[in-house]
C-alpha cells in the first residue's frame, strides 16, 4: 500500500483519517477524492495542505471516468471508501441522493478497483445496516441486515455488492462497521456538533421524541485507528465492526453536553420523533479486539473532546452555521420547534 485514494476525504471522518494516515505513514501517498457537496469542506484538510504527499481531486464517485483518470494519474493501489450521502433526516427528506452516491457510486468504485486490479478496496460501513437493536443483544458481523432509514438501506445495499465483488471476482475487499462517530469537523446536522453548538449559542437543542434512544458515540480517531489495523491486517473478505460496547441514550448524551459547556437544561426541547427512528443501536467489537485495537475513549470523554473542540474552534463552524445550512435548518426544525412552545 502506497498511493491511497481516500473517497470523500474532504468530510468529517475522511478528513480526520487523511491527517492520521499522512502523519502516521511518511511513505504514504493521500490522494482525496471529493465532489465537495454542502458536507465536504477544504478547511478540514488544511492541517495537510503543505504536505506534498497530499492530492486533492474534485470528483464524483458516480463518474467512471474521472475515477479512472484519477487512479492512472496517481497509481493509486488502494482505496478507502468514504465518500457517501450520510445524514438519515436529509435521507427521509429525499433519499434520491442517497441511491446514486451510496449505492450507484460504490459500484462504480467496485468496478474501477476491479478493472485496475487494485490491492484493496475498503468500504466504510456504519452500525446502521443492522436497523434497531432489541435490549440485551449487540450486532455481530455475521446478523442479516434490517436497514429502516433511506440511508440505512443505501449503505446495506453497498455493503452487499462490495462483499459480492470479492466472492464473484476475488476483488480484496474489506468493510468496517462503525457507530455514531464524533470528534473535530463534523457538520453541524449530527447532533452532537449541532446540539453542542446550539447550546454555545443558547439555542434550543432539538431532541427527538422522549429521548431514550441509545447511540454508540464514539471518537473519531479510535475509528481511524481501527480502519488502518483492518487495513494492514484484517482479512479479505471479512466484515468488522467498530464501537465502543457502551451504549448511552440520548439525554444522558446531552446532559454531558449542557454540563461541559455550561448551559442549563432549559435549552432541551423534546420535539416530534424521527420516522422510523431506531431506538438502540449496539455493536458486539470482539472481533476488532481480537486483531489487536480496542477504543481510547468512552463516549461520555468523547462527548466531552468534542464539545471543546467546537468551543475552541468557532471559525469552523460558524460560517457553515450562517450559510446554506439555515435552510436546512428550517424545513427540518422550523414547524418541530413551534409545536414545541
Ligand atoms: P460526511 O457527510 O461528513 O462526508 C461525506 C463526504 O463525501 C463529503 O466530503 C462529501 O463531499 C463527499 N461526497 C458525497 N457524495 C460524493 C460523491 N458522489 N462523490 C465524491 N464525494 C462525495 O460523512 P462522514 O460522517 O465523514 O461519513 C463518512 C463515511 O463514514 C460514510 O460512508 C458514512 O456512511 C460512514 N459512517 C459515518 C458515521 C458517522 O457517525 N458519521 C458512522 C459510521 C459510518
Ligand atoms: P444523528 O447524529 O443524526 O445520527 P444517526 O441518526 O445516524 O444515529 O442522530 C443521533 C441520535 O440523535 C439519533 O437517535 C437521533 C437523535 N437526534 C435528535 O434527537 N435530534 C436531532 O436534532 C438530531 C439530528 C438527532
Amino acid at each position: 500500500m502506497k498511493n491511497i485514494m481516500v473517497t470523500g476525504g474532504a468530510g468529517f471522518i475522511g478528513a480526520n483519517f487523511v491527517i492520521y494516515m499522512l502523519e502516521k505513514y511518511p511513505q504514504y501517498q493521500v490522494i482525496v477524492y471529493d465532489k465537495l457537496t454542502y458536507a465536504g469542506n477544504l478547511d478540514n484538510l488544511l492541517p495537510v495542505s503543505d504536505e506534498p504527499r497530499y492530492h486533492f481531486v474534485r470528483g464524483d464517485i458516480c463518474h467512471p471516468q474521472t475515477v479512472a483518470a484519477t487512479i492512472e494519474k496517481y497509481n493509486i493501489d488502494t482505496i478507502v471508501n468514504f465518500a457517501a450521502e450520510t445524514h438519515v433526516d436529509r435521507s427521509i427528506m429525499d433519499p434520491d441522493a442517497f441511491i446514486q452516491t451510496d449505492v450507484y457510486g460504490t459500484y462504480v468504485l467496485l468496478e474501477a478497483a476491479r478493472r485496475f486490479r487494485l490491492e484493496r478496496f475498503h468500504q466504510i460501513s456504519t452500525d446502521e445496516v443492522y436497523g434497531h437493536i432489541p435490549a440485551g443483544y449487540r450486532s455481530q458481523e455475521t446478523d442479516n441486515l434490517a436497514p429502516r432509514s433511506p440511508y440505512a438501506a443505501s449503505k446495506a445495499s453497498a455493503d452487499l455488492m462490495a462483499h459480492a465483488y470479492f466472492v464473484t471476482y476475488g476483488l480484496p475487499v474489506t468493510i468496517t462497521r462503525g457507530s455514531n462517530n464524533i470528534g473535530p469537523y463534523q457538520y453541524p446536522e449530527k447532533v452532537v456538533p449541532l446540539f453542542a453548538t446550539n447550546a454555545i449559542d443558547y439555542q434550543p437543542l432539538p431532541l427527538y421524541g422522549d429521548g431514550r434512544q441509545m447511540r454508540e458515540y464514539q471518537y473519531v480517531l479510535d475509528h481511524c485507528e481501527a480502519i488502518d489495523l483492518v487495513l494492514h491486517h484484517g482479512q479479505l473478505g471479512e466484515v468488522y465492526n467498530v464501537g465502543t460496547a457502551e451504549e448511552l441514550e440520548n439525554v444522558a448524551m446531552v446532559n454531558i453536553l449542557l454540563q461541559t459547556l455550561d448551559r442549563p437544561g432549559t435549552l432541551i426541547k423534546h420535539v416530534r420523533d424521527r420516522p422510523g427512528h431506531d431506538r438502540r443501536y449496539s455493536l458486539n467489537i470482539d472481533k476488532i479486539k481480537a486483531l489487536g485495537w480496542q477504543p481510547r475513549h468512552t463516549p461520555a470523554e468523547a462527548i466531552v473532546k468534542t464539545a471543546h473542540w467546537y468551543q475552541k474552534n468557532e471559525w469552523w463552524w460558524r460560517k457553515i452555521k450562517d450559510g446554506d445550512f439555515k435552510t436546512y435548518y428550517q424545513a427540518q426544525y422550523g414547524d418541530r420547534l413551534q409545536e414545541a412552545q
